[in-house]
């Protein structure tokens, strides 16, 4: 959330949705201990409680708790880029020195609360999980990835995260407001941390507004213009852009609003990208599922090149595209789908005569990546989009950013 005028407005907006905990009408917020002073006074008292979003939104932005003392959450996860990487960063740095570089995009962190633990279904499908390769099954696991990891904020050990949050000047407001004791320990302190960045992510409003152009549509509140229709027939049309297939564009049974993902994972084929240091060594590959990165499921080659479909909201401000940043503008994303099979020069580099398709994987692997629509042509083939589609359906993803500063939505459809 991006100032206090806002907490006023969305928790005027959060109170008539009886989300109580979150803007500090008191209650225990979702799965946590309930401390003294609830229910009874909830609405008058402003219970301890009533802290848990403000200090979680504190530690979110807290660059105190990073080796570094200049990396925080929030860095790799800027309000202006839907809590994607800053503005047009490929891949963030991070480390003791700042210099160590990440070599994924961090993705938008909005509209995750639906998404649920990795697993891997009766037909060996993989969905959920969090990170491209789902390797964490909950936002609180999560955060312990970017917290510990040498090259982001580089703590040693839990015991040197819990040492930097016992030295925050707001240290006594997290353990009240978290219910813990001051004297608490080092694994306590930490899991408490954990739980508090996942209620940040889960009460901030900001990620859930539900209140882009496209929301409006939905609600029957505005129109869209003939070419953001046009858009919105290509993107659900099977036979052309087939992106709803994946990203999912339409009311849920329960009148959910969409989400632009269906939590799944499929392998794209994207370019590799040279700006990766590891990839300067040839053998070295980031292949989502199969790893190197994620290391239980290396047996399963046929996942080899998946990664998790992210949802496409606010997708107009999040550029460059992909895990590996791979492309660089929203139309160019659009022209990747449109193009990859019909003029694969255009993408993969032509070595010794041959274009070198699908040049980020092993070429042992290459036959996992989706041949179905909007792909599947032969190069030199009309692709399945011409250039009029692709602007179409631009301008029809430039209706999924939220407006940021105006209040929440409903989280369903009327
Ligand atoms: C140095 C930059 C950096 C920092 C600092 C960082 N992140 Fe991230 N974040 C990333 C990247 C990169 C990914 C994707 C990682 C992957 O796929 O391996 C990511 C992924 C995520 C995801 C998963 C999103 C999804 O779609 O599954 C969440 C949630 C998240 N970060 C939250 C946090 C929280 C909370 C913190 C602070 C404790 C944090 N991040 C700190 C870069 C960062
Ligand atoms: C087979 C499933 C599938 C279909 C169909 C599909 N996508 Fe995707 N989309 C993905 C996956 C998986 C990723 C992430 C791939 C990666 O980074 O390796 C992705 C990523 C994207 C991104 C970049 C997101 C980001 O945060 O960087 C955009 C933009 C996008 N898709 C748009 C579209 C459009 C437009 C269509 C239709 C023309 C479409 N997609 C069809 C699976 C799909």
């Amino acid at each position: 959330m991006s100032s206090s005028r806002r907490l006023g407005i969305h928790c005027a907006v959060l109170l008539s949705a009886l989300l109580l905990q979150a803007c500090g009408g008191g209650g225990a917020g979702t799965g946590d201990t309930p401390t003294a002073a609830t229910t009874t006074t909830a609405v008058t008292t402003p219970a301890p409680v009533a802290n848990r979003l403000t200090v979680s939104t504190s530690l979110f932005r807290e660059t105190a708790l990073s080796a570094s003392g200049r990396l925080s959450c929030a860095v790799c996860h800027t309000d202006e880029t839907a809590h994607s990487t800053a503005s047009l960063v490929s891949f963030p740095t991070g480390g003791p020195n700042m210099d160590q570089q990440v070599p994924r995009a961090s993705p938008s962190i909005l509209y995750l609360q639906a998404n649920r633990p990795f697993n891997i279904n009766d037909n060996g499908n993989p969905s959920g999980g969090f990170n491209w390769d789902g390797r964490f099954n909950s936002r609180a696991q999560q955060a312990t990835g970017p917290l510990l990891a040498v090259n982001e904020m580089a703590n040693a050990d839990v015991a040197a995260v819990a040492r930097k949050v016992r030295g925050l000047s707001y240290f006594n407001d997290f353990v009240s407001a978290f219910g813990i004791s001051a004297q608490a320990g080092d694994q306590l302190i930490f899991d408490t941390l954990l739980q508090a960045l996942e209620t940040y992510q889960q009460q901030d409003p900001d990620y859930l507004l539900f209140n882009s152009k496209y929301d409006r549509f939905l609600d029957g509140t505005t129109t869209l213009t003939a070419q953001e229709t046009r858009g919105l027939n290509i993107f659900n049309d099977p036979n052309k852009g087939n992106c709803d297939s994946c990203h999912t564009s339409r009311i849920g049974p329960g009148r959910e609003r969409p989400l632009f993902t269906n939590f799944r994972y499929a392998a794209l084929g994207l370019p590799r990208n040279s700006a990766i240091t590891a990839n300067a060594d040839n053998n070295f590959f980031d292949m989502g599922l199969c790893g190197p990165t994620r290391t239980d499921l290396t047996a399963r080659t046929d996942l080899c090149g998946h990664f998790k479909i992210p949802t496409l909201r606010n997708i107009a401000i999040t550029a460059p595209y992909f895990h590996n940043s791979s492309i660089a503008t929203l139309t160019n994303a659009v022209e990747f789908y449109a193009t990859r099979d019909t003029n694969p020069s255009r993408w993969y580099p032509t070595v010794l005569a041959v274009v070198d398709k699908f040049n980020d994987l092993p070429v042992q692997f290459r036959t996992n990546v989706r041949r179905t629509r909007p792909f599947g042509q032969n190069a030199g083939d009309p692709p399945a989009l011409n250039s009029q589609d692709i602007a179409d359906l631009v301008a029809f993803l430039q209706t999924l950013s939220d407006e940021r500063n105006a209040a929440p939505g409903a989280a369903t459809v009327p």
